[in-house]
């Protein structure tokens, strides 16, 4: 279970923090960072999911750094709380809920990173569904939120988890906490200096509307698949990164 491209690149000279890894499926990013000294929280809609998660992490010999958590992300009010400035990584890959930005922006640490890869339409506009982004929007956002975009890549077909999809990719840094201010930032987000360089369709009936937090067990079931949607927008191929 390879993670998504752009995680290993963004945690290059990163120390070991605490993560949050959203909908994490079967947990590819949360056992690639929990095998790398990571804390991770990672959260789910689907039980079998999670159990599958903890099942491949408990094997990896890194099961006593993930805590998986059953919730629906997308319920109203929040079951799953991210807590402001709790994480020093948030991970969002194939799972496009507009409200959970806002929890992200705040969640992650001064001077820790966002990182995630989203679905956009079809570059021809044949294929879509509502869970896609807009050309342009996820960097366009976290640029008005006055992040450090360290990478940014927009491409048409997604091999990686739908070839009939585009796929918007992001690695974004918070700022870090003005001088003086209270908290400071944890020396696990504070990046070395880097030599400049240049989802099937959701069976809600798996999910859960109760968060949970679920203890490690060994049930393998797959998990349930990827988000459904609908949009005409043309995907363009662009991409600039900052290492
Ligand atoms: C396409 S998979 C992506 C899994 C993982 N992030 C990855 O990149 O491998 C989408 C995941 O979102 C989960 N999901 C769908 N709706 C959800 C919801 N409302 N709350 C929490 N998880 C949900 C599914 O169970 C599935 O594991």
């Amino acid at each position: 279970m390879k993670p998504s491209a752009p995680l290993p690149q963004a945690v290059v000279g990163v120390g070991a923090g605490r993560a949050l890894d959203l909908a994490c499926g079967a947990g590819r990013h949360a056992i690639w960072l929990a095998a790398r000294g990571w804390r991770v929280d990672a959260v789910d809609g689907s039980e079998a999911a999670i159990r599958l998660l903890l099942a491949n992490a408990a094997d990896a010999g890194c099961g006593g750094r993930i805590v998986g958590h059953v919730a629906d992300l997308e319920a109203d009010p929040a079951v799953f709380a991210i807590a402001p400035a709790a994480y020093d990584l948030i991970v969002d890959c194939y799972f496009l809920h507009q409200p959970l930005f806002a929890a992200i922006r705040k969640g992650v640490r001064p001077g820790g990173l966002f990182v995630a890869a989203l679905h956009l339409p079809a570059p021809d506009g044949g294929r879509g569904h509502r869970f896609v982004l807009h050309p342009g929007e996820l960097e366009g956002m976290v640029r008005a939120w006055g992040w450090d975009v360290r990478h940014s890549a927009e491409r048409p077909a997604d091999p990686e988890a739908d070839p009939d999809l585009g796929v918007a990719e992001i690695v974004a840094r918070r700022p870090d906490a003005p001088a003086g201010a209270r908290g400071g930032v944890h020396a696990a987000h504070r990046r070395r200096p880097q030599p400049r360089r240049r989802p099937t369709p959701r069976r809600r009936s798996d999910h859960v509307r109760a968060r949970r937090r679920l203890a490690p067990a060994a049930t393998p079931n797959a998990p349930a698949g990827e988000q459904r949607q609908a949009g005409n927008v043309r995907a363009r191929r662009r991409s600039s990164s900052r290492w």
